[in-house]
């Protein structure tokens, strides 16, 4: 008897300090991407875009400043926050670094296989794509996300981002719903959004493309897609692929409604 009352006086004392301790570090993480959110390099990525929007390049040696990124050529300001819809001229719904991809092979003449050699950088050396997000987002500050969801390619982009949502497939058995499926989930200190739901996903992805503190790294919605998918053990998605873009897609409009911020900080 006297062991038993032991055993449950134990476990409400466990309860409490343990309760008490999660506590403190869901304060101290809270802190940490204050301070984080504070001193942001992230312009430093704008910069080194805004240098690469101008640069001429490619057999045709022209600029991206004619880029149409669905406001009109070379109109940058809310363009991102719009993102993902549909192109007629390409007749498929893109997110930005689909888009800017079509502008860089058509525009500027280059290869798709050239111009996504190096999509993700590294901490010395950021990839093109990634600066170039950075510039552009960082036009869409205090716009609200408004991406396409009415044309048809777009509603179904939309529909098929939300099944890949759900869609269990590799290895594991993971769909996004497996870690981001339960308010409170985390890994290694990591909250995990509930991203189908809109008071989760829309200051999430209103904070998109992001300045990663942990690898010094400047990092984009598809790399986030590919990092995720590299997570469920299923083959790596092709970049800018019609899935990758969907699931942005879906998110983003999730998200809605929502005043861009970024290019924000991560972890
Ligand atoms: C095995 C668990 C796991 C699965 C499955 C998973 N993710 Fe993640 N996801 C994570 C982790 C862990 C993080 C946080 C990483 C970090 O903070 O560095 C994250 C972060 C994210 C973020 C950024 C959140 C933020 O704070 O900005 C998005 C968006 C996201 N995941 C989308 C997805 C999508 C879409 C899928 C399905 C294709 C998916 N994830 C599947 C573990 C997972």
């Amino acid at each position: 008897m006297r062991l038993i009352a032991l055993g449950a006086a134990l476990a409400v004392g466990c309860a409490a300090a343990c309760a008490a301790q999660a506590q403190d570090s869901a304060k101290e993480i809270q802190r940490y991407r204050q301070m984080i959110a504070e001193g942001s390099p992230a312009e430093l990525f704008e910069l080194e875009g805004e240098a690469l929007w101008k640069k001429a390049q490619g057999p045709k040696n022209v600029s991206l400043e004619k880029c149409d990124l669905g406001r009109g050529a070379g109109v940058l300001k809310g363009a991102y926050a719009r993102l993902p819809r549909y192109f007629k001229d390409a007749d498929r719904v893109m997110d930005l670094e689909t888009r800017l991809l079509y502008c860089m092979t058509t525009l500027q003449g280059r290869s798709r296989e050239e111009a996504t050699k190096r999509v993700f950088g590294t901490a010395d050396q950021p990839s093109e794509m990634e600066s170039l997000s950075a510039y552009i987002a960082a036009q869409s500050r205090g716009t609200k996300l408004d991406p396409g969801i009415s044309h048809p390619k777009e509603k179904e982009s939309y529909e098929l981002g939300r099944a890949l949502y759900f869609h269990r497939a590799g290895a594991w058995d993971f769909s996004c719903a497996s870690c981001h499926g339960e308010e409170g989930k985390r890994i290694r200190m990591q909250d995990l959004p509930v991203l189908y739901k809109p008071a989760s996903a829309r200051p999430i992805i209103a904070t998109w493309p992001a300045y990663r503190v942990s690898t010094s790294q400047f990092v984009t919605l598809q790399w986030r897609m590919n990092d995720c998918y590299r997570q469920m053990r299923t083959p790596e998605p092709n970049f800018g692929s019609e899935t990758t873009v969907a699931l942005i897609h879906f998110l983003t409009a999730t998200a809605k409604g929502e005043t861009y911020k970024g290019p924000g900080s991560k972890r």
